[in-house]
């Protein structure tokens, strides 16, 4: 299996079709929308300052803009509340895709990225593949406020944290170990992870359902995400901060960096502006500078929804020509100063959703998606 195939297989199963439903055009109106670049009329949220916002809008992403609410209310700094909200998601044990419990490398090993950026004094820190710190979010302040560096990555990032105090802990959950140890014996065909074949149960279904199997291996049907979080706020005083913080890809090659460290793809914000953040395949944020597109586009008189679907819209354009059948899976959130917010994605599993919190109280927003089965 070509590493190209194997990539477009991961997407079909995060999207919930089958292998080749694109191409094949089995999902008729999806084809469509893929073609006209349709997608449903922009929904502009606006809510006054302050303004947090997460793209997590799951309990553990409303427990976080409760927390990094109770900060701004009280006239604390965006700075500290994204911090704050990032490290509630950060902690979450069962949350496979951020911090403890986050899912491992090929290795078996949590490296964690994460990003911060202070708009009021455009100042940025970071860490990347840092093992054994449950809160990166935390140590990427430390890089942006205790050093004159921006990045610090690896063992040295581990280290560096463990001098101001952080406690080295394995960041391995029993429900994360047993998820990797699922996958390490069915990725490959090829290895010899697992019991002999002659001794492995046979299916259910038999014969059948060992064809069927294979036919999934075959095309990537694995467990495998790119989850992450970004976290964004204005304050009282009219400061604008974010935080982006992910376990990253799982199952990837030993050492590999994602967009969430890199300021401009994972992360970017902008006191004059506002903030964005992304989530889904690094790799697709990093060749498009992402998130400082969106704060450029804002700058540029676009609102945080707009400009998050003018990103959208620009990574599709890149990749047209390469491959019209190839669905980048990304996510983008974004801010302004003035207390808009938006997000917008891919699509193929329904609207984006990001937790809101703001003076008219806590809230779920539904974005927009490129790409609506029809
Ligand atoms: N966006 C997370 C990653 O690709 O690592």
């Amino acid at each position: 299996m070509s590493r190209d195939l194997s990539r477009r297989g991961f997407l079909q199963v995060g999207a919930g079709l089958g292998a080749g439903a694109l191409a094949a055009g089995a999902l008729p109106g999806l084809a469509r929308a893929a073609t006209e670049g349709r997608r449903l009329a922009a929904r502009h949220g606006a809510a006054g300052l302050p303004l947090v916002i997460t793209s997590h809008s799951n309990e553990t992403g409303q427990e976080a803009m409760r927390q990094a609410w109770a900060i701004l209310a009280e006239g604390g700094s965006a700075l500290d509340a994204v911090e704050r909200g990032a490290n509630v998601i950060e902690v979450d044990p069962d949350d496979t895709s951020v911090g403890y419990g986050g899912l491992p490398n090929e290795r078996g090993v949590v490296q964690l990225d994460a990003s911060i950026m202070d708009g009021r004094t455009y100042n940025a820190g970071a860490v990347a593949a840092i093992e054994g710190i449950k809160t990166p979010a935390s140590v990427a302040r430390l890089v942006m406020e205790r050093t004159d560096h921006v990045m610090i990555v690896g063992r040295a990032a581990t280290e560096f944290a463990k001098s101001f105090g952080f406690v080295e802990e394995d960041l391995m959950t029993p429900r994360s170990r047993e998820i990797f140890l699922r996958w390490r014996e069915r990725h490959s065909e090829d290895d010899d992870w697992g019991p002999p074949d002659h001794l492995r149960s046979a299916p259910a279904g038999g014969a059948d359902e060992a064809i069927e199997q294979a036919g999934r291996l075959l095309e990537g049907e694995i467990e495998h995400h790119y989850g992450t979080t970004n976290v964004l706020a204005v304050d009282g005083d009219g400061n604008v901060a974010g935080v982006t913080t992910t376990s990253g890809l799982s199952w990837k090659i030993d050492g590999r960096v994602g967009d969430s460290p890199i300021i401009g793809a994972g992360l970017y914000v902008d006191n004059a502006v506002g903030a964005a953040g992304a989530t889904g395949r690094g790799e697709d944020v990093i060749k498009s500078c992402a998130s400082y597109y969106i704060v450029m586009r804002m700058r540029d008189g676009r609102s945080p929804q707009e400009a998050c679907e003018d990103a959208i819209e620009m990574i599709v354009d890149r990749y047209r020509n390469v491959n019209p059948d190839f669905v980048p899976p990304e996510k983008f959130v974004a801010i302004n100063k003035d207390g808009e917010y938006g997000c917008a994605w891919m699509g193929l599993r329904g609207l984006p959703k990001m937790s809101v919190r703001s003076p008219e109280g806590l809230s779920r927003f539904e974005g927009t998606a490129r790409y609506q089965p029809g």
